[in-house]
This record gives structure tokens, C-alpha cells and sequence, in this order.
């Protein structure tokens, strides 16, 4: 019988809500399918942050590396921790350490959930870099305090890492509808941007079974939500990729429902599973968060496991939950009444 060991950080506020649900889901359907998931939770949170001055511990890396994937839910406190601070304590580090270049966001409308436009359907898969960009980390501040204080922020744009993600795309859009958005801000970002539109133009000799169109950023933006069904496909930077992906969580209804993968496609780390939306603190443990997100998360992790009918039918279940009107109201049904819904639903 196949097993996984997984890395369990619920993390902060509604983190640890979702998470529980999410593996009550990914428990259930294990049981159902013949594989085994054994579950290591980790407090690595801003609480503990607040108890130890650290998000993880200083080994936190070298231990996770042993599992075959990590399921987190969310992190930050921003009443008790700044959000710099919790966030390149844990997440971050977490996605670079581990190489997972390749953070997967499906945004696409459940059966029963309205979404804010006129669109009825469509289906796209967001593909943001997720190690380097905007968000590389490199930068300073000088004359800090003072008024002639600077603040400087470079991105950094690699060949190979802007070749893998865009290659990961393409490879994608090859098992999809093989349309491929390649999205810069070249006009007026006349380095690495351009930089990204001459390898994508460069890969289109490997991948001419894709379509590819590079758009700028601006006008991918407004296309999410005038046409959104003209999209397969959308690779972009880490700051690029992050706001569209918001876009795409508003457009498939809300954030309740936008799940991630954060992917390290060569298999040399485990990747990392987890909602796109936040710890939330207002709503903390009130059990009205909707874990859909999470659950959808949990699919993508067993569909990385190579376990793809039992994430197909976490899937069906979360369709048809939703299908029936649960889950598909904010703050009309529990947490605990979304979960045990889908784990009735798992055939
Ligand atoms: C996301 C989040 C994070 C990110 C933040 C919390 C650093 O917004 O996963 O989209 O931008 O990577
Ligand atoms: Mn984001």
C-alpha cells in the first residue's frame, strides 16, 4: 500500500481551521482509495514566533525536507507580528529552500458559485515564478530614520529561471487547450521584462503545437475580467503572478475558493499545498471559513503524489457539494457543515 509522509503547518487565524477540514477530506479519501497519509503537524506560526523569536526553527528547512509534501494553511498575525517579518520567516523561505519555482493557481467557476462578472465559464491556470522576480528579498535601506533615508528593491531575473517557468507553462498548456499568455510590462520595463518576452519568443520553437500571446500586464488584467474565457494558460513574474492571481481568486467568487500549488517540478524537495487566501484574524476560529480552498489545495497535493483518481474524486465531491448550494454563500454554512458535506460526498 502506498504511503506519504506530510508536513502539516496550519499556521495562523482561519490556517488552522482549514487545514484541520482539509485533512479530514484527504483522510477520508485515502481510506477510500488504498493509500495511506500519515500527518505530522508542526506549530510553526506567529504564536510561535511570539514564544520562541523565530517563525521555525533554525533546522525548520532541513526537517521538512524528509516529507513527501507539506500542506500549510496560512500565516501571519499582523496585530502581534509584522507581516515582513512572519512571512520571511516561514513561506517564503520555504518556497525558495525547497525550489519550488512553479506556484499553480486554477481559477475557474464551481458548479453553484457565483461569480462577480457576466462570464458563465472558463477555466484558467495561473502560473507565477515563484522563487526570484520582485520578490527576490535583495535590497537595502540607507540613512534609515532620517529624511534622506533610501529604500532600494531590485528584481532579479535569471535566464534559467525565467526559462523553466516559462517551459513549465508551455508543458501545461500542452495538456490543456494550448494557448499560452505569456504576460511582461515591456514597454516600460525595458530590461527584465524585455528580457522575458525574447525567451518566450526564443521557446516557441521547442512548443509550436502552442499559441502563445505576450500581453502586458495592464490589459491581462482588464482581459481577466472582460474575457476571461479567452484565457488557458497565464504565466507570470512573482509580483505579476500574485496580483493576477488575486484577480482570478475574485473572479471564480472569492478567495474561499482559490487553491495553490507551490510545485518543485524536478522532484528534488517536496512542494508545498495551500490556500491562496490569508490567516483572516477577524474570522479566526469562529468555524465559518470556507475550506474549499484548502480542500481544492488538498486535491492538487494528491494529484502531485500521483495519487490523480483519489484527487479526482475530492474533486467530484467538492462539485457536488457546491452543486447543492453548500458552501457557496459566505458565511451561510460552517466549516464543519462545507467538510462533512464533501467527506459524504466521497464515493
Ligand atoms: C500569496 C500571498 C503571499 C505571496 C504573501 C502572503 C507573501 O499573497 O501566496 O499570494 O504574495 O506570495
Ligand atoms: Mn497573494
Amino acid at each position: 500500500m502506498n504511503s506519504y509522509s506530510i508536513a502539516l503547518i496550519p499556521g495562523d487565524g482561519i490556517g488552522r481551521d482549514v487545514t484541520a477540514a482539509a485533512w479530514t477530506v484527504l483522510e477520508t479519501v485515502a481510506k477510500h482509495s488504498g493509500f495511506v497519509l500519515k500527518g505530522t503537524e508542526f506549530p510553526w506560526s506567529c504564536r510561535f514566533f511570539k514564544e520562541t523569536d523565530r517563525m521555525m526553527p533554525e533546522d525548520g528547512i532541513e526537517i521538512l525536507r524528509g516529507f513527501d509534501a507539506i500542506l500549510l494553511g496560512a500565516v501571519g498575525w499582523p496585530a502581534q507580528v509584522p507581516d515582513s517579518v512572519s512571512l520571511h520567516g516561514l513561506l517564503l523561505p520555504i518556497r525558495k529552500a525547497f525550489v519550488q519555482y512553479a506556484n499553480i493557481r486554477p481559477h475557474r467557476l464551481l458548479p453553484g458559485v457565483t461569480g462577480p462578472l457576466r462570464a458563465e465559464s472558463f477555466d484558467i491556470l495561473c502560473i507565477r515564478e515563484n522563487t526570484e522576480g520582485e520578490y527576490s528579498g535583495a535590497g537595502g535601506r540607507v540613512h534609515q530614520g532620517t529624511l534622506d533615508e533610501v529604500a532600494v528593491e531590485t528584481s532579479i531575473f535569471t535566464r534559467a529561471g525565467v526559462e523553466r517557468i516559462l517551459r513549465f507553462g508551455f508543458e501545461q498548456a500542452r495538456s490543456r487547450r494550448r494557448k499560452l499568455a505569456s504576460v511582461t510590462k515591456s514597454n516600460a520595463q525595458k530590461y527584465s521584462m524585455v528580457f522575458w518576452d525574447e525567451i518566450t519568443r526564443k521557446l516557441t520553437a521547442d512548443y509550436p503545437d502552442v499559441e502563445v500571446t505576450s500581453y502586458h500586464v495592464d490589459a491581462l488584467a482588464a482581459r481577466m475580467i472582460m474575457a476571461p474565457e479567452s484565457l488557458d494558460v497565464v504565466v507570470a513574474s512573482n509580483l505579476f503572478g500574485d496580483i493576477l492571481t488575486d484577480i482570478g481568486a475574485a473572479i471564480q467568487g472569492g478567495l474561499g475558493y482559490a487553491a495553490s500549488a507551490n510545485i518543485n517540478p524536478d522532484r528534488s524537495a517536496p512542494s508545498m499545498f495551500e490556500p491562496v487566501h490569508g490567516s483572516a484574524p477577524d474570522i479566526a476560529h469562529l468555524g465559518i471559513a470556507n475550506p474549499i480552498a484548502a480542500i481544492w489545495s488538498g486535491a492538487m497535493m494528491l494529484d502531485h503524489l500521483g495519487e490523480k483518481a483519489a484527487a479526482g474524486r475530492v474533486m467530484k465531491a467538492v462539485e457536488a457539494t457546491t452543486a447543492r448550494g453548500i458552501g457557496t454563500t459566505p458565511g451561510k454554512d460552517s466549516t464543519e457543515a462545507i467538510t462533512a458535506a464533501i467527506v459524504a460526498a466521497l464515493t
